[in-house]
């Protein structure tokens, strides 16, 4: 039987509003309005619930509210029509009252479907009646969007709607998800990545990228076989390598604390020889004229390329008055061995053959020749080269290139510069820094000498090819702690990096999603004392990419249980967030400031929700939806060993396996003593500060 709107409203009214303001609210319940189970609705609801959601019709549609508070009035008996003078006395009366939050309109399409828009243009009035939602209403509000390909969870509070999302909105804008530790944060990523490839039905083959950086190693098996997992001490193809000579002179400066003064200066000007490929260090005069001389280079084959020289006056006598320049500057040089003679006289003859001296006394130049200019760039190549110049030099590479060179070289390179330049006393702390990095064994596989050199090489294995679908796990949970800030920000830089030179050369964009597990150890806030260390020069290289990524394809996935200890401008750079269960003050707090008034009802649920809940808003969602993030098998979730105490002391398990911790302080001994030499030196020069 098909009944007339006005009917179906009749029947699904529970109350009326009372008092309305743009971002506010209250409706009066109807003494009949279900208390505890709407039945009136579909299939039975909690009615009225906390962050549910009601309608208020309007001319556009219904306008779609969210309950924040219900609370009871005692008021006089309500009047209802035609009960007048109902009762001879007033007495107090529980009246239910809600405020909800308006948030958009659902619109009905043709076919008794209907369609959800955020946003509110008209408001109702006063005496409106207020409806609970029909089933077919609340489904269409949660499912509300387009391209709803993947499906993360189920939305407890509208019918179990599956709650799906559009992986571009979802990565293209960044995520974080946050919530205390236990509440589901991990499951939730590594789900969110699985339940996305698995949308794609490409099986191995689809082009995406994931790079997860995992310091508590517990992501190693959530793929299985579909990942690459690099860990420190791996085998070739999966050892966590991460070369010195891939970081830049800013991640160089923090790990050596170079101070800008005497320190700093000098260590880009060996990294830049480095990039250029100066292994030996050579004395002052030598590079000077080296320069010089390439520059002498550089300004004729210009000025060929100009056609100058062979134009008539002022070219030609302005030529000649640099060559008169060249050849004084080439002299004064005073080198022991004698590499310019020769071009100096190339210059003299060229000087004198086009000297014209005139009746009047005045000395003129005649126009030089293609021949003679070509002639003296040979000859100033040669030279050029004899000082020991290359090609690479007269374009010299900037010290931040990720071009390969050797530690060992680096090292003696900045003792031989700290000898001829008179620092040695500056430079002492930070080469001996260098000399502990080097030399430290527990490094030696991440950053030495027996490392990956090529660039190409070292991109493929963490970015992977276009075939195949590439999950690269880091497992940064053995790395030193002294390294694991530069770790990870070389490694965040260089896939960021990578992904701009991408779009540069092929116009489009390579999308890859790079995941920060614990992310509020990484990107912390900095303060302007901690500014150039290592964690504030990660915490930048996070904030380049949250400013810029989306434009490179890259979408971060920060998870973390201190929001508050987090960057604020990568916080505020995210477009959507799952917020998990969330207690700390400060925390709900700073969450609370990133989200609009009208939300902060729901966020009020935060504190309650059992694990696995979680509120999913912003740009990926139409609407902030409370979900149950879909069920992860065992064997597919992060595994974060808590440490089994009660299974040590029993010794055996719950399947009643034996569990052994056998004790052999010897083996560990050793191992200590070992690497203690070198940890001395290094705590020895901690303690002092040499500038
Ligand atoms: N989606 C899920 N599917 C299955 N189990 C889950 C899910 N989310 C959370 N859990 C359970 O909660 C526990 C803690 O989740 P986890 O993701 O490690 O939390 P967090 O990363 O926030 O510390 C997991 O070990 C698992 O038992
Ligand atoms: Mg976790």
């Amino acid at each position: 039987m098909s009944r007339t709107p006005v009917e179906n409203h009749a029947d699904l009214r529970i109350g009326v509003v009372e008092f309305i303001a743009p971002d506010e609210i209250k409706i009066q319940l109807d003494i009949e309005a279900p208390d505890g189970i709407a039945a009136n609705a579909g299939v039975p609801r909690e009615f009225p619930r906390i962050n549910s959601y009601v309608l208020i019709p309007n001319e556009g549609g219904h306008i779609v509210c969210q309950v924040e508070w219900i609370n009871i009035e005692r008021s006089p008996f309500p009047k209802r029509k035609g009960y007048q003078d109902y009762g001879l006395i007033d007495l107090p009366f529980p009246i239910r009252k809600m405020k909800v939050a308006p948030l958009g309109i659902l619109k009905m399409t043709s076919g008794e479907k209907f369609r959800f828009q955020r946003g509110v243009h008209s408001f109702p009035s006063i005496g409106s009646p207020v409806l609970i939602p029909t089933d077919l209403q609340l489904m269409s509000i949660v499912e509300s969007g387009s391209n709803r390909r993947v499906y993360i969870g189920n939305s407890p509070l509208t019918a179990n709607a599956q709650v799906k999302i559009d992986p571009d909105r979802l990565f293209g804008r960044h995520l974080a998800v946050l919530g205390n530790t236990g509440s589901g944060k991990s499951c939730t990523v590594a789900g969110l990545m699985q339940w996305s490839l698995e949308a794609t039905e490409q099986g191995e083959n689809a082009n995406a990228r994931f790079i997860i950086l995992d310091p508590n190693g517990e992501y190693t098996k959530v793929f299985g076989a579909n990942a690459k997992v690099l860990k420190v001490g791996g085998e070739d193809e999966d050892s966590l390598e991460v070369p010195l000579w891939l970081w830049n002179s800013e991640e160089w400066r923090a790990f050596t604390q170079a101070k800008s003064g005497a320190q700093l200066p000098l260590l880009k000007r060996a990294l830049r020889s480095m990039r250029n490929g100066e292994l030996e260090f050579q004395s002052d005069q030598n590079l000077k004229a080296k320069k010089f001389v390439g520059i002498m280079l550089q300004s004729t084959v210009a000025s060929e390329n100009k056609g100058e020289p062979f134009q008539g006056f002022p070219h030609n006598k302005n030529f000649t008055e640099r060559l008169i320049i060249w050849k004084r500057s080439l002299e004064s040089f005073n080198l022991e061995t004698d590499p310019l003679g020769s071009l100096m006289e190339r210059i003299e003859v060229l000087i004198e053959g086009h000297k014209a001296e005139q009746s009047n006394g005045w000395v003129n130049y005649s126009e030089y020749t293609v021949e003679e200019i070509e002639i003296l760039i040979e000859e100033t190549r040669e030279t050029y080269v004899g000082l020991g110049g290359g090609d690479s030099e007269l374009f010299p590479k900037n010290e931040d290139l990720p071009i390969p060179f050797s530690g060992d070289v680096f090292l003696s390179y900045l003792e031989a510069l700290a000898q001829e330049t008179g620092n040695e006393q500056y430079l002492e702390f930070l080469i001996a820094r260098i000399r502990t990095l080097i030399g430290d064994s527990r490094m030696d596989s991440i950053i030495g000498d027996k490392t990956e050199k090529e660039l190409d090489k070292w991109l493929e294995k963490y970015l992977g090819k276009s075939e195949k679908t590439s999950v690269t796990i880091i497992d940064l949970s053995l790395v030193p702690s002294e390294i694991v800030h530069i770790t990870t920000s070389v490694i965040s830089r260089i896939v960021f990096e990578a992904l701009q030179r991408y779009r540069k050369l092929n116009n489009k964009v390579l999308p890859s999603v790079l995941v920060m597990e614990e992310a509020h150890s990484f990107i912390t806030r900095y303060n302007d004392n901690t500014e150039g260390n290592s964690s504030a020069i990660c915490t930048k290289a996070f904030e380049k990419i949250a400013r810029e990524g989306r434009k490179f394809g890259l979408g971060l996935v920060l998870s973390s249980q201190r929001p508050s200890e987090l960057s604020p401008t990568v916080l505020s750079q995210c477009n959507s967030y799952i917020l998990h269960r969330i207690s700390n003050d400060r925390d709900q707090e700073l969450v609370g400031r990133l989200l609009p008034d009208t939300f902060r009802g729901l966020l009020r649920e935060l504190p309650s929700l059992p694990s696995q809940k979680a509120i999913l808003l912003g740009w990926a969602s139409e609407l902030p939806i409370l979900m149950k993030v879909r069920d992860l098998p065992f064997e597919q979730r992060p595994q974060s060993d808590d440490p089994d105490f009660w299974d040590v002391w029993i010794r055996k398990n719950s399947k009643g396996e034996v569990v052994e911790r056998k004790v052999d302080w010897k083996r560990i001994a050793n191992d200590w003593q070992e690497n203690d030499a070198e940890r001395e030196i290094d705590d020895e020069l901690e303690d002092f500060d040499l500038l």
